[in-house]
């Protein structure tokens, strides 16, 4: 279907029917183990599908270097293909593990409804754990103190079950997606924003049911996972790890599956600027991570790990785009803290690029799917840019796709001189580029 679409590109096809071509805009992103939870900015399925229909065989070898909630790395699965995924957030690592492990999801059903009864038998019963409820976060400002009393019981019969680890990383997910819908946060920011104090007084959430809801629905997408899985085999790696690192992050085992593919494919999408004034990974799952007993260290450095996350001090180092350069000048001009954040975004964008460009096989393909977005009010092609910096690395590039962003939680709006009512659009589109190694 792609190298018909690449026919009609080279013909007069406009330009509008191949970006809602891209968009999937009636294909659910929830299938299978997709759904599972929210995660940010997360790529729509569809997009890796595609590519990996064009681009993989069975000998190929998938890598995202920037796993996130892992829609790739499932892909993959789903086409009996082996990946191997890297993301810097504790939180996206295990949420990407449980998306690609099947389970008996009639197990995990039995189970839930289980701890289910016994957290509400607790509850009545005035029981609850202050020793599993998180110290490192103002949990009582997010949480109502119901909320935060069941949460904890929940946990408690969670971390108890004799289920296998699949199982239990299963309803872990769950209940993540069960802390989130309780909390006192606002459900559709990716930014921590309490809700507003009349919202508050009669918000009454119920946190067993909404447990329930939520493993009920995760059990429904993991028996379609399981179903559509059936007779496919393909190994899954998801690790944490440095895209800018990238090579010193193999482990032995990925070496050897690197080694014995044909060849590889990259599909990732990565952050589309710095967590500070895009979107924010680490604020968004720092609750939930916490809530799991997911490293409080790491857990709370990702923002300043993302790329982007940390200005240089010492003096720019040429990148090879005159574009970025001439967009920098620029952005110098109106505000230099914000072009230092642009510039360190695309410094370590290319350091990812290179850490690539030391593992990837010839003949691999590459495909990042990103958006261009606007620093005061400066539009910065990132897209071009990419092909810019790809030159250095012999990453020739093969085509554009663009494509609307229909449904991803992520700003639309921002403020360029941080008033409120003069706020700017920013990304509605997201550009698929392509290129062969
Ligand atoms: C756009 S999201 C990826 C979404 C993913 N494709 C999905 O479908 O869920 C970008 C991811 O890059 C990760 N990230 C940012 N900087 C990174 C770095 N230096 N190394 C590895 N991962 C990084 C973030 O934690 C985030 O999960």
């Amino acid at each position: 279907m792609i190298k018909k679409i690449n026919q009609v590109i080279c013909g007069n096809v406009s330009k509008k029917t191949l970006k809602e071509y891209w968009t999937f805009r009636h294909q659910s992103n929830k299938k299978f183990t997709h759904g599972l939870h929210k995660y940010p900015a997360r790529m729509h399925p569809e997009i890796a599908k595609k590519i990996i229909e064009d681009y993989a065989d069975k000998k190929t070898v998938i890598i995202d270097n920037y796993v996130g909630s892992g829609g790739t790395v499932t892909e993959g699965m789903l086409n009996g293909i082996n990946s191997i995924g890297f993301d810097i957030n504790p939180f996206a690592i295990l949420l990407a593990k449980v998306k690609t492990t099947v389970i008996n999801e009639k197990a995990a059903e039995q189970e839930y409804l289980r701890i289910i009864e016994r957290s509400k038998r607790d509850y009545q019963k005035g029981r609850f754990y202050p020793k599993l409820v998180p110290n490192d976060y103002d949990v009582e400002y997010w949480n109502k103190p119901s909320v935060i009393k069941k949460l904890s019981i929940l946990k408690h019969y969670i971390l108890k079950s004799k289920k296998n680890y699949k199982i239990k990383n299963f309803l872990k997910i769950c209940f993540s997606q069960t802390t989130r819908l309780a909390s006192n946060e606002r459900k559709d920011e990716f930014k921590h924003w309490r809700m507003p104090e009349d919202e508050l007084r009669t918000f009454r959430p119920n946190v067993f049911e909404i447990f329930s809801k939520v493993c009920q629905k995760n059990c429904s997408l993991m028996a379609d996972f399981k179903v559509t899985m059936r007779g496919k085999k393909s190994k899954v790696i998801v690790k944490y790890g440095n895209a800018k690192k990238l090579s010193e992050s193999l482990g032995k085992k990925e070496k050897k599956i690197l080694k014995n593919a044909k060849k590889h494919l990259v599909i990732t999408s990565p952050p589309y600027g710095d967590s500070g004034t895009t979107v924010a990974y680490g604020q968004f799952s720092l609750h939930p991570g916490l809530w799991l007993d997911l490293p409080t260290k790491r857990m709370k450095e990702v923002d300043k790990i993302c790329l982007g996350g940390q200005r240089y001090k010492e003096s720019r180092i040429e990148l090879g785009s005159k574009r970025l350069n001439s967009r920098l000048r620029e952005i110098s001009k109106l505000d230099i803290k914000r072009a230092d954040q642009v510039y360190a975004f695309f410094y370590d964008f290319d350091q990812s690029l290179a850490e690539l460009a030391k593992i990837l096989k010839k003949g691999s393909h590459l495909c990042f799917v990103i958006a261009n977005r606007t620093v005061k009010r400066i539009p910065i092609q990132t897209d071009k840019i990419l092909i810019d910096l790809c030159k250095k690395y012999h990453f020739k590039h093969i085509v554009t796709y663009p494509r609307y962003i229909p449904i991803k939680l992520m700003p639309r709006k921002n403020a360029p001189e941080n008033l409120k009512k003069n706020s700017g659009k920013t990304m509605i589109e997201e550009k698929i580029v392509i290129f062969r190694n």
